[in-house]
């Protein structure tokens, strides 16, 4: 589906979107790429770029109009541990913003969409070690319930509509290239600028709490991959289970330690250590890999040299 393809990206400026974006002009070539978010994260990079609410549908509608939008990645979102500070409004940009893309795209025939889901849909009950791709699922955040529900509204349009929408439960991303925003896996995140411009990290998170992780690299791919599958092979038209590696705040600053030697780490839990203890340890992602291929390339060690190397250029 290479050559003809229009994509339009909402929320091109964050965390995914930065990075996928560049991958999808590579692929698809720069014109052929609308990239749109509230502010211009890169104005001096040449590419398509709109100022774009996406809680705007009439604006959103008009873009898919006159750009005869073909692909569609949402990416706009409060994520969890930001949501938690305003319940109300994370639970209006989570969902009003995907029930009118999602109806947007049957109304101009979209081909296909992508909706990022989290292992924050799953909840206290859910069972927390290679939590399977059907458990029970309580989130107990609004970022996490926005995430559930979304799951169902993107089932729902495929089976009544035949929208061809598609999605991930990413576990906690780690990327150097924009800065932390918002999330609860974030301190994973934190932890390198600190370590390189410190030499040291308060934790919000206790030492021995584990959260299912990915480099960058691997949840891009995973990303092109699933959207790139021929649709017969996307079985889970709710959101997928995705999996890289697990680690704990303790077990990370070990691997940064045999790097940096001098790095301490201390800890001071807030209100994100119970968002944390509501999500898995762990994930189940065999779906995944059955159904479209996925592998991941990147574990702990390989991630902490990334992050390193490309940051100590930056900091
Ligand atoms: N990484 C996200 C967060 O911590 C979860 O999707 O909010």
């Amino acid at each position: 589906m290479a050559s003809n393809e229009r994509i339009l990206i909402l929320g091109s400026e964050g965390q995914l979107g930065s990075e996928l974006s560049a991958q999808l002009q590579q692929r698809h070539g720069l014109q052929n790429v609308i990239c749109t978010d509230i502010r211009n994260g890169h104005p001096n990079t040449e590419r398509r770029f709109m100022e774009l609410d996406v809680l705007n549908a009439d604006a959103v509608e008009q873009v898919i109009i006159s750009e005869n939008v073909t692909t569609i990645y949402l990416l706009a979102a409060v994520l969890s541990a930001k949501g938690e500070t305003n319940p109300m409004f994370a639970w209006k940009l989570n969902m009003d913003s995907l029930l009118q893309v999602l109806q947007l795209s049957v109304k101009h025939k979209v081909n296909r969409v992508f909706w990022p889901s989290s292992i924050a849909a799953f909840g206290p009950t859910t069972p927390k070690t290679d939590t399977p791709q059907h458990p029970y699922m309580d989130p107990n955040t609004v970022y996490g319930v926005s995430k559930l529900s979304g799951e169902l509204w993107c089932q729902y349009f495929f089976t009544r509509y035949g929208l061809d929408v598609r999605s991930l439960r990413y576990p906690g991303i780690i990327s150097w290239k924009t800065p932390p925003g918002g999330g609860t896996t974030d301190y994973a995140v934190e932890i390198f600028h600190e370590a390189l411009k410190k030499g040291s990290y308060e934790s919000f998170l206790h030492a021995q709490t584990s959260l299912p992780m990915m480099f960058i690299d691997d949840a891009i791919r995973a990303t092109l991959e699933l959207m790139e599958a021929p649709a017969e092979k996307v079985k889970e038209r709710t959101s997928y289970n995705l999996a890289a590696m697990s680690f704990t705040p303790a077990e990370l600053a070990e691997a940064i330690q045999k790097r940096l030697p001098n790095f301490t780490i201390g800890y001071k839990t807030d209100f994100r250590q119970a968002i944390a203890d509501s999500w898995p340890g762990s994930i189940d992602d065999s779906a995944a890999r059955r159904d479209w291929g996925w592998q991941h390339r990147f574990d702990l060690d390989a991630l902490v040299d990334e992050m390193l190397n490309n940051l100590r250029n930056r900091v």
